[in-house]
C-alpha cells in the first residue's frame, strides 16, 4: 500500500494538511503452532505478516471522533462527551473499544479523525481486529504521550475487544502484532507474557498461506463455548492436581488424570490443550535445531488434535491440508487462528511453489466448489510508526 495515495485520500475526506497527519502502521499474523492454547495459559508462535493496518490521524478541535475505513462502508461520528457504547455489530467496535479503555484510565484522548486501511484479507483468521486495534492503542499512546507500555497496550487491546466486541479471545494475536520480528517468530507463554523471539531458518523453506474464503459462521460463539468448556474441563483436574490453567498439566499428568473426565467432549478439549502445548515446546526446538521436518510432523498432529479432540476445523480446511500433503515438498501444512473456516498454513519448499498453488487450488475448487486464494508469507514487524515515503 502506498502511504503517499493514503494521505491523498485522507486529505480529501478530512481536509487539513500532510504535515498534520500521522500514519502508522500494525501487520496481521499468522500462528505456527499453538492454538487454542493461550487463554489456556499456554504456549503460541505466531509471526507477523507484511500485510496489515495502516492508521492515519489528525488532530480535531471538538471532542468528535470521525471514523472511517477503505475497507468497510461503514463510516461513524461519535461526541466523547458522551458515554461510548458499541455501534451496532460494526468495524468501529474494535478501535472505539480501544478508545475506552484509554478513558477507563482516565487518559483524555483528543477528537480524531481516524481513517483506516488495511491489506489483510477479511475474516481469514489473520487477526485483522487486533491490527486495527493495536495501531489504535499504538497511535493514541504516541499522540497523547501517555507513556504506556508496550504490554499495557497488548492488554487494553485484548480487553477491547473481550468486553467491548464480546469476543472472549486470548492474548496471542495482540501479542503478535504488537512484538513481532521480522524474520522471527514470537515463543509466547500467555501465563507470564515471557517471550523470546526465535528465527525461523526454514532453508529451501517458506511458508504459504492459503485461504478457503469460507464465511466464518458463528464463529465467536463457537470459540466463546470452547473456553468455557476448558474452563469446565479444569474446574474437574483441579481437584486432582491444583493448577491455575489447562497448561499447569503435562502430557504424561494428564494420562493419568484423564479418566476423572467423565464427559467425552471435555476430555477431548483438555486433551487438544495440553498435547498442543507441549507441541510448540517440541516445535521451537526443532525450529532452532533447524530440524524443519520435524516442524511439519508436529504441524499435522496439530491440525489432526484441531479436528478431532477440538473440533473448530471444518471440511474445507481438512480439504486443503489434504490436499497439502500429496505435493512433494510440503513438509506440514495445519489450520491456523480461531478456525472454522479461515486459512492454513504451510511450509513449502520454494520450486513447489507454483506446483502446490495450482494443484491444491484446483483440487479445491473440484472438492469444495470454491476459490481458494494463497499468499506467500513473509515474517515482517510489530506495531510502529510509519514513515512517510
Ligand atoms: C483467535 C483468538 C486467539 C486464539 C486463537 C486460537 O485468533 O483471537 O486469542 O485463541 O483464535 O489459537
Amino acid at each position: 500500500m502506498n502511504i503517499e495515495n493514503l494521505v491523498r485520500d485522507f486529505i480529501e475526506i478530512n481536509g487539513g494538511r500532510e504535515d498534520d497527519i500521522q500514519v502508522f502502521f500494525a501487520p496481521g499474523r499468522v500462528n505456527l503452532i499453538g492454538e487454542h492454547t493461550d487463554y489456556n495459559g499456554g504456549y503460541v508462535l505466531p509471526c507477523s505478516l507484511q500485510y496489515g493496518t495502516y492508521l492515519l490521524v489528525r488532530l480535531l478541535e471538538d471532542p468528535m471522533l470521525r471514523f472511517r475505513s477503505k475497507n468497510f462502508p461503514t463510516t461513524a461520528r461519535i461526541c466523547m462527551k458522551y458515554e461510548i457504547i458499541p455501534v451496532g455489530k460494526t468495524w468501529i467496535n474494535y478501535p472505539l473499544g480501544v478508545i475506552r479503555e484509554f478513558h477507563k484510565k482516565e487518559l483524555v484522548v483528543p477528537g480524531m479523525a481516524l481513517m483506516y486501511a488495511g491489506d489483510i484479507p477479511n475474516r481469514a483468521g489473520l487477526s485483522s481486529s487486533a491490527s486495527v486495534e493495536v495501531v489504535t492503542a499504538f497511535a493514541i499512546n504516541e499522540i497523547i504521550n501517555a507513556g504506556l507500555s508496550k504490554i499495557e497496550l497488548i492488554k487494553m487491546a485484548q480487553s477491547a475487544e473481550n468486553e467491548f466486541v464480546g469476543m472472549n479471545c486470548g492474548i496471542m494475536d495482540q501479542f503478535a502484532v504488537t512484538m513481532g520480528k521480522q524474520d522471527h517468530a514470537v515463543f509466547l507463554n500467555c501465563e507470564t507474557l515471557d517471550y523470546e523471539l526465535v528465527p525461523i531458518a526454514l532453508g529451501d523453506y517458506k511458508i504459504i498461506i492459503s485461504n478457503t474464503n469460507k464465511r466464518r459462521e458463528l464463529a465467536n460463539s463457537k470459540y466463546n463455548k470452547r473456553r468455557s468448556e476448558c474452563e469446565q474441563a479444569l474446574e474437574i483436574l483441579n481437584s486432582f492436581k491444583p493448577v491455575k490453567t489447562l497448561s499447569g498439566i503435562s502430557v504424561e499428568e494428564f494420562e493419568s488424570l484423564q479418566d476423572k473426565i467423565d464427559d467425552s467432549i471435555l476430555k477431548k478439549r483438555a486433551r487438544h490443550v495440553i498435547t498442543e502445548n507441549q507441541r510448540v515446546v517440541d516445535g521451537v526446538e526443532a525450529l532452532k535445531k533447524g530440524d524443519i521436518e520435524l516442524f511439519g510432523k508436529l504441524m499435522l498432529k496439530s491440525h489432526d488434535s484441531l479436528k478431532s479432540d477440538y473440533e473448530v476445523s471444518c471440511s474445507e480446511l481438512d480439504v486443503l491440508v489434504e490436499d497439502a500433503m500429496k505435493i512433494e515438498g510440503v513438509l506440514g501444512s495445519r489450520m491456523t487462528g480461531g478456525g472454522f473456516g479461515g486459512c492454513t498454513v504451510n511450509i513449502v519448499h520454494e520450486n513447489q511453489i507454483e506446483t502446490f498453488k495450482q494443484e491444491v487450488g484446483k483440487n479445491y475448487k473440484i472438492r469444495t466448489g470454491l476459490e481458494a486464494d494463497f499468499y506467500i508469507t513473509e515474517v515482517g514487524n510489530g506495531v510502529i510508526r510509519a514513515v512517510q515515503s
